[in-house]
């Protein structure tokens, strides 16, 4: 193994103390953690910690807050008095940044690693110490103001999986502004309303980006959404690929340019923040309409990130951390960006995907860092597993001693693949249920906690989550139902951005007092979770989360199309894939051309990830006497599944 045993414990002196609380013997097919995984463990008894945090919530997140910096102390932990408008630390002063970097530079992690990078092509490394942290988001910092930025004000990043990225994430922070990430792989109806919607005055991209070795065209997608947007006053241009791109005199500033000038040179305060005060907000689809934007803060979400990586992972100073996803959803804000320099962490950023040029790639890379911590895609997994075991077999991958999955849930057979192919039948899976909403993991193991494959396990400490039907009444265990979460946490979002009402109705109308996931659940006699899938309108393809009511308006903003229905189906690699019913406008005849021409049409306008599986053309779409879509008789009728209640369906 190359993790060294901590000083603190060795194999003789840690006995496994099951004794006192030894649980009762869990039902179905369970995974035990080996001896070597306790005795490495920081947390050994999960069941006191869960005991004691769950009689006292805020008692246990008052301590995790302890363990960071803060410029002034809190007054209360926990403010419900406005509820569902929750606030925490309030009166506290601090920034997410002093935690992330200006705290590690008096230590010896100042020369630790912070980032190390790797280009798609597998060609370019770079690393970044906590002090080269410092000194480039520190120059990012300075050149955002520059372009006028003030705290409070909203930039949106739009870019690759390089460095960079982060350098922006941070500056903004670090300087009190706004950023609002868009992922890469979003097209230009996306990005246009990501922009428009939250009136940012900076737009940071890159010339381009790689995609399986063939060139996005990053900086072209910004400029026919601008057209859109007239409150971007500047754009700062990463060069990354090298293409030709349009620079408007005035407006786009190229990033390396703007570093050769003082105004890039010298230090920036770190901006002192209220705890409530805003850090981020990211997009994310609902259940209908327009995206709506997730409002994170600097201290609660700072502690909720901080605290759920380092129990749930148990990232250890040695370790090597990689989350696979892109810091344009929330698992890279909170677990590529956040949680790690939080933690003081090592983490590893790779450009590309699993499979360009071969389907070796990642394995390549745990191999080439040592990495110890990996964090992925039940989808990615599925991906992978169809190129078989001789990839991984490959390459040495004795490094690890803890996986992860997250975004969709994990059916059993690529659980075990995951376990017994990448862990050697040795390691934990980390299977962490949580949403952009909830800022951090909710329903989660630690290594000690005993696995059963596709379950997340319980709640984190200091959550209690509930199924319940329709009328919120608990259902008996076994039972499907909604799964609602009681308590509040730090890192829960604060509001929808600029739509309060949206926030109240969306999460806390349907079941007064209770956050309402929009996920169905099931919870066994032994307490363990089962997540089903959405009950709206979300959709999961490769673990993106999308809106059908998007790529329905996508597909309506074709020439052709009347009318248009998207729904979700089953999908062996992707866990759903998209499938449309489009209803012609008159005189538009039907074929596979057309119905080709609007799959692409849908993925130029919303991007790739958004390409329907399926076009299908129907003289009439199933709608309720009051005119709403049954997506629900649409799924049913597609999957040869009785429709259930069409009392509501119009005649
Ligand atoms: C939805 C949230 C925050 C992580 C990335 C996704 C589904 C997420 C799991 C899991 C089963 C999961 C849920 C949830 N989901 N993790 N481990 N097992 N389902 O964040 O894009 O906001 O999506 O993803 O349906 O509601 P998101």
């Amino acid at each position: 193994m190359a993790i060294k045993k901590p000083k603190t414990t060795s194999k003789k002196a840690t006995p496994v103390k099951r004794a006192a609380n030894k649980p009762k013997k869990l039902s179905g097919e369970v995974f035990y953690p080996s001896k070597q995984v306790i005795a490495e463990a920081r947390l050994k008894d999960w069941d006191k910690l869960n005991r004691s945090a769950k009689k006292d919530f805020r008692a246990f997140w008052e301590a995790e807050a302890k363990e960071l910096e803060w410029y002034g102390k809190w007054k209360k932990v926990l403010d419900d008095s406005k509820k569902p408008f929750f606030k925490w630390f309030t009166g506290a002063k601090v920034n997410i940044v002093h935690n992330c970097i200006d705290r590690h530079l008096k230590t010896y992690r100042k020369n630790k690693l912070a980032l190390i990078w790797e280009s798609e092509d597998g060609k370019e490394h770079r690393t970044y110490s906590y002090y080269a942290m410092n000194r480039e988001v520190t120059r990012m910092a300075n050149i955002i103001k520059a372009m006028g930025v003030k705290r409070g004000d909203l930039v949106t990043i739009y870019m690759g999986r390089v460095p960079e990225i982060v350098f922006a994430m941070l500056a903004c922070a670090k300087i009190g502004a706004i950023h609002s990430v868009v992922f890469g792989g979003f097209s230009v109806d996306s990005l246009a309303g990501r922009i428009e919607d939250s009136q940012s005055k900076l737009v940071i991209t890159c010339d381009g980006s790689f995609q399986n070795g063939k060139i996005v065209q990053l900086k072209q997608i910004v400029d026919d959404s601008l057209k859109r947007c007239p409150s971007v006053e500047n754009v700062i241009v990463i060069k990354r690929v090298g293409n030709e791109i349009n620079i408007e005199t005035g407006r786009d500033h190229w990033y390396h340019e703007l570093l050769e000038q003082p105004i890039a040179e010298g230090k920036c305060e770190t901006e002192v923040m209220d705890a409530e005060d805003t850090l981020y907000i990211l997009y994310t689809s609902g259940s209908t309409g327009k995206p709506k934007a997730i409002v994170h803060t600097h201290g609660g979400y700072m502690v909720g990130t901080y605290s759920t990586l380092k129990y749930v992972f148990d990232v250890r100073d040695d370790d090597r951390w990689w989350c696979t996803a892109d810091p344009g959803w929330v698992t890279g804000h909170s677990y590529l960006v956040y949680g790690p320099m939080l933690n003081g962490a090592t983490s590893f950023l790779f450009e590309g995907g699993p499979a360009y040029p071969e389907p070796n790639r990642w394995w390549q890379c745990i191999e080439r860092y040592g990495i110890t911590l990996f964090y992925t895609a039940p989808t990615a997994i599925r991906g992978l597993m169809r190129f078989g075991e001789s990839w991984p077999d490959k390459h040495d991958l004795s490094s690890l001693r803890l996986l992860g999955t997250v975004g969709e849930p994990i059916n059993p057979e690529a659980w075990k693949w995951y376990y017994r192919v990448i862990g050697k039948s040795k390691l934990p899976i980390i299977d962490t249920w949580w949403q952009t909403e909830t800022g951090a993991f909710m329903i989660t193991p630690t290594p000690v906690v005993p696995l059963k494959p596709g379950s997340g396990t319980r709640p984190f400490f200091g959550q209690e989550a509930e199924i319940v039907d329709e009328q919120g009444k608990p259902v008996a265990d076994d039972t499907e139902g909604y799964l609602v979460l009681k308590n509040p946490w730090p890192a829960m979002l604060r509001t929808i951005y600029k739509d309060d009402e949206r926030y109240v109705k969306q999460y806390w109308s349907k079941y007064p007092g209770k956050y309402t996931t929009g996920d169905s659940a099931k919870r066994d006699k032994d307490g363990y979770y089962w997540i089903i899938g959405r009950v709206d309108d979300v959709l999961k393809v490769s673990g993106h989360r999308l809106g059908t009511a998007e790529v329905e308006s996508a597909l309506v903003s074709h020439p052709a199309v009347a009318e248009a229905a998207a729904i979700g189906l089953p999908h062996d690699i992707k866990g759903q894939g998209i499938h449309t019913f489009v209803m012609l406008r008159a005189g538009k005849v039907a074929s596979p051309e057309v119905a080709e021409e609007l799959r692409q049409h849908v993925a130029t306008h919303m991007g790739p990830i958004a390409r329907p599986e399926e076009v299908k053309f129907v003289d009439k779409l199933p709608k309720t006497r009051s005119g709403k879509i049954m997506r629900r008789v649409l799924k049913a009728r597609a999957q040869g599944l009785p429709e259930g209640d069409i009392s509501t369906l119009e005649e």
